[in-house]
């Protein structure tokens, strides 16, 4: 080769190269400016079949209704059930819809810039039947209205994306409520019953008319890199309410809302003493909760199936009423045991820990007084935190004691108030290592070579 010719060969590589770069470059930066964002990414095809719901005519205007087109797919993604199922994508947009069912082996992908909104017509929700171990709709007797996406006897459900979202759009129903004017409990946002290996991951849920998440009586749920918003004074809107479930796992979610971020439950007075379903298993880790009417992670108060074995670990809970909360009532039968707490953060909250026994709400005035719940073996293991007005307040009464209470390596800052922070009746148990603030003295000091009372770390 001569010089002249490797010259213009590195001439002509130099040049495409600087070429193919800025086109690049500026198709990058046209995009940005477009869009104020970078492209999107890839979406991963998950099952061996794949829709986008605008292949059934659906509309992203935000006023198209497309519940129809939703239905078709999920009739599609049925008819390819034996072969590993479906993915159905639904693209940037607002896609306006009613109610659906979803339907076993169905992958619901929601892009970057997807939302699914709900209809704010009651008249399109339909009427279901009240949970066996409810009795009730809940805040109303009767009926109630279905979720928006809902499920019965569902298997290997996921609802999974780029972060897109579905959005309840309840301040229509939040109005109705306040003023009384509704005729059966609102709908949750996402409910699937007797299902399982459900897998809820990486998409934002926003504004449900009710609780935005309902797992109930579900087995292998897996809850992860989920967004839970709405307005801090939103009424009943739970962020995830495990309810009757056998193996649970939250993690990394950021949850604010306007009841509890998380709530385990298993029904509610003689419902569910008759059915009996304990809510077992459950681990909640890295989440951020806030919760400025109720609490960031509560137990009951409906637990009337029992709950147990549940671990709350690298919970990091702000701006709350309440950081953890177990509550239930005489009446509720079942119980709460095998808590462990591990590695709590809580900052500007008014309660840190409460228990609370007498917590009342019944679905009817048949409840028997006698069923009396257990409270047992709830461990803490590392409550950290700033700006918490009464750290700890556990009260058992005579007919339900509480027993079995461990505490180890706590110090919670106060906020001014220094009398009365750490309070307790009817309680049993010990604190291990350095408790601050000063314990009630209901619990007895030992030394900190002891392990937990009777409560193993893992669950396996
Ligand atoms: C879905 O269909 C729409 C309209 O045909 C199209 O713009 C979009 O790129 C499709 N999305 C995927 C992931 O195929
Ligand atoms: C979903 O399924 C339930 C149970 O079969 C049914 O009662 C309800 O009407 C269905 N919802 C829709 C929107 O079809
Ligand atoms: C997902 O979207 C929500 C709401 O827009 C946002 O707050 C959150 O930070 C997003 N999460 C991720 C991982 O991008
Ligand atoms: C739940 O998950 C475990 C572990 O992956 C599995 O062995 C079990 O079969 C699953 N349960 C059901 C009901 O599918
Ligand atoms: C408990 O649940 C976890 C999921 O959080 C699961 O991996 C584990 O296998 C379950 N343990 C038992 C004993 O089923
Ligand atoms: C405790 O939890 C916080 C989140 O609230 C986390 O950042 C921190 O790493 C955890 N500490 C340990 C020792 O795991
Ligand atoms: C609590 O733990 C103790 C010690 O392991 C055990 O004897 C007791 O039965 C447990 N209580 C309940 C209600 O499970």
């Amino acid at each position: 080769m001569t010089t002249i010719t490797k010259i213009s060969i590195r001439n002509a590589f130099w040049m495409s190269w600087a070429l193919s770069f800025s086109l690049v470059f500026f198709w990058q930066v046209n995009y940005r400016n477009r869009h104020g964002l970078p492209p999107p990414p890839p979406i991963p095809n998950l099952r061996p079949h794949v829709f986008n719901l605008t292949d059934f005519g659906a509309v992203g205007d935000g006023y198209s209704v497309n519940t129809r087109c939703f239905e078709d797919a999920i009739a599609a993604i049925k008819e390819r059930a034996s072969d590993g199922g479906a993915q159905l994508i639904v693209g940037p947009g607002r896609w306006l819809t009613a109610p659906f069912n979803v339907t076993s082996h169905m992958t619901l992908f929601l892009s970057r810039g997807a939302t699914i909104v709900a209809i704010q017509d009651a008249g399109l929700w339909p009427i279901l039947p009240a949970l066996p171990s409810y009795g009730r709709g809940r805040e109303l007797p009767g009926l109630r209205y279905s979720s928006l996406i809902h499920g019965q006897h569902v298997e290997d459900f996921v609802l999974t994306g780029h972060n897109g979202s579905i959005d309840g759009q309840g301040g229509w129903w939040w109005e109705q409520h306040k003023q009384k004017r509704l005729r059966y409990t609102r709908g949750r946002l996402v409910e699937l019953m007797w299902s399982t290996n459900i897998v809820i991951s990486d998409v934002t849920l926003q504004n449900s008319p009710f609780w935005h998440l309902h797992p109930y009586d579900c087995t292998n749920v897996t809850i992860s890199g989920v967004t839970i918003l709405a307005p801090l004074d939103a009424p009943n809107t739970d962020g995830i309410d495990p309810d009757s479930c056998k193996n649970v796992l939250v993690e990394n979610c950021y949850i604010s809302v306007g009841d509890d971020a998380v709530a385990v439950k298993s029904g509610w007075d003689k419902y569910g003493i008759e059915y009996n379903r304990p809510c077992v298993n459950v681990t909640i880790r890295n989440v951020i909760a806030r919760s400025q009417i109720s609490a960031g992670i509560s137990i009951g108060s409906e637990m009337s199936g029992g709950v147990e074995q549940v671990l709350v670990e690298d919970v990091y809970i702000w701006g709350s009423r309440r950081g953890i909360r177990i509550k239930t009532s005489p009446g509720r039968g079942g119980y709460v045991k095998n808590i462990l707490y591990k590695n709590l953060t809580l900052i500007d909250v008014r309660v840190g820990i409460v228990v609370k026994t007498d917590y009342g709400e019944h679905p009817d005035l048949d409840f028997d007084p006698k069923a009396l719940p257990v409270v047992a073996n709830i461990s803490f293991d590392g409550v950290y935190g700033s700006s918490v007005r009464y750290p700890v307040r556990m009260f058992g009464s005579k007919e339900v004691p509480i027993t079995g209470i461990d505490i180890r390596n706590m110090n919670v800052g106060l906020t001014r108030k220094k009398r009365n922070v750490f309070t307790c009746d009817f309680l049993q148990g010990r604190v291990v290592g350095k408790v601050f603030p000063s314990p009630c003295k209901a619990l007895i000091r030992e030394e900190a070579s002891q392990t937990a009372t009777g409560i193993s770390t893992t669950f396996e």
